[in-house]
């Protein structure tokens, strides 16, 4: 706790907590994620939208489910056959929505919206890194992203962790350079390359501060990639999916699968 406390202090002498609009959940790739909305007036006649907006493809927003009480369907819910099968627990209470996505994936990272009679009411956000890596205590690491995307001018890399985001860097693909750099990483970034489709960039000595999701935008807020940070080394490394253990658990977002909001 103790701990907590003092990187919190640490992060507050940076100026870097952020006011959070949106406190996006994280988890390991083929978990299952608790979508949880809460903060809605919902009556018993209400008729519920959820739909997703992907980071990946942000113009693209799919019907998630249906929830229309006065209509006489076998428990008044229509999933939409994309998500068939991996839709469970849905919990509609009085001021929340909630269900199990089953397995998510990468592509599963984005928005997750109630409409209430069309209207929007509530959102919730997650993210499903692609992939990890693993640096050593105190050592230089090459953190590197796949940005698939064809005209691309700039690139935005930033971290998460649990409810905080960091801003990184931002990659001018013109100038082919980092041009800016965030608080926390001023003076320790190095070899921002873009080849073909892999960027990458070295922190200079890496610390457990830089332990978390670091996620690329594009110039248009399109998500292009995510990677975990990790430790090489005794615990989280050879068991990944698995509970960190020490004080990387405290800071590293939780990459437990369901069960840790239990439905019902
Ligand atoms: C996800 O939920 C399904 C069905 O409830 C279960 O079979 C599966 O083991 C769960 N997966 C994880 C990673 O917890
Ligand atoms: C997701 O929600 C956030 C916060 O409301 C918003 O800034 C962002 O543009 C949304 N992204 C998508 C893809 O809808
Ligand atoms: C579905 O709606 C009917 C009324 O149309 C209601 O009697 C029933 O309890 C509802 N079922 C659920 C699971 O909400
Ligand atoms: C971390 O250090 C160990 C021991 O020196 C080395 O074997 C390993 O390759 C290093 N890992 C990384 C990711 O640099
Ligand atoms: C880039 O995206 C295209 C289209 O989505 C896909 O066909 C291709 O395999 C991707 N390439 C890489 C390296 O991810
Ligand atoms: C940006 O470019 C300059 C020279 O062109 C180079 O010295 C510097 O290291 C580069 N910065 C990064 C972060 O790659
Ligand atoms: C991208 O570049 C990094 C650093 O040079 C390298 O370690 C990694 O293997 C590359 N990834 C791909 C997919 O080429
Ligand atoms: C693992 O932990 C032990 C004891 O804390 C330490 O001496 C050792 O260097 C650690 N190994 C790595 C690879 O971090
Ligand atoms: C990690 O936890 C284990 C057991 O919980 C303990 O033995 C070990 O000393 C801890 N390592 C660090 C670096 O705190
Ligand atoms: C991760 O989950 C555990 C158990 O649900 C909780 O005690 C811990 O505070 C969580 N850690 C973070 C960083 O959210």
């Amino acid at each position: 706790m103790e701990f907590v406390t003092t990187m919190f202090a640490f992060f507050m002498l940076f100026g870097i907590v952020h006011a959070k609009e949106r406190e996006p959940k994280i988890y390991a790739r083929g978990a299952n994620a608790t979508i949880h909305i809460e903060e809605l007036e919902i009556d018993e006649k209400n008729t519920l939208e959820i739909t997703f907006s992907g980071f990946i493809s942000k113009q693209h927003v799919t019907n998630v489910m249906l929830y229309a009480p006065m209509k006489n369907q076998r428990d008044n819910i229509s999933i939409n056959t994309i998500y068939k099968g991996r839709i469970e627990m849905i919990k509609i209470e009085k001021s929340s929505l909630r269900f199990l996505l089953l397995n998510v994936d990468f592509v599963d990272s984005g928005n997750y919206t109630v409409a209430i009679d069309s209207q929007r009411k509530g959102a919730t956000s997650i993210f499903v890194p692609r992939h990890r890596l693993l640096g050593n205590n105190t050592e230089s690491m090459v953190v590197h992203f796949t940005c698939n995307i064809t005209y691309l001018s700039s690139i935005k890399i930033e971290m998460m962790i649990s409810k905080q985001n960091f801003y990184v860097l931002k990659y001018d693909v013109k100038r082919r350079n980092c041009t800016e750099e965030g608080n926390l990483y001023r003076n320790r970034i190095e070899n921002c390359v873009l080849k073909g489709s892999n960027f990458s960039f070295t922190i200079r000595k890496i610390t457990f501060v830089d332990m978390g999701m670091y996620v690329a935008w594009d110039d248009k807020d399109i998500l292009m990639d995510s990677v975990i940070v990790e430790f090489e080394g005794n615990n989280t490394a050879s068991n990944p999916g698995k509970r960190n253990t020490n004080f990387s658990s405290l800071l590293i977002p939780n990459l437990s699968g369901s069960g840790e909001e239990p439905c019902k």
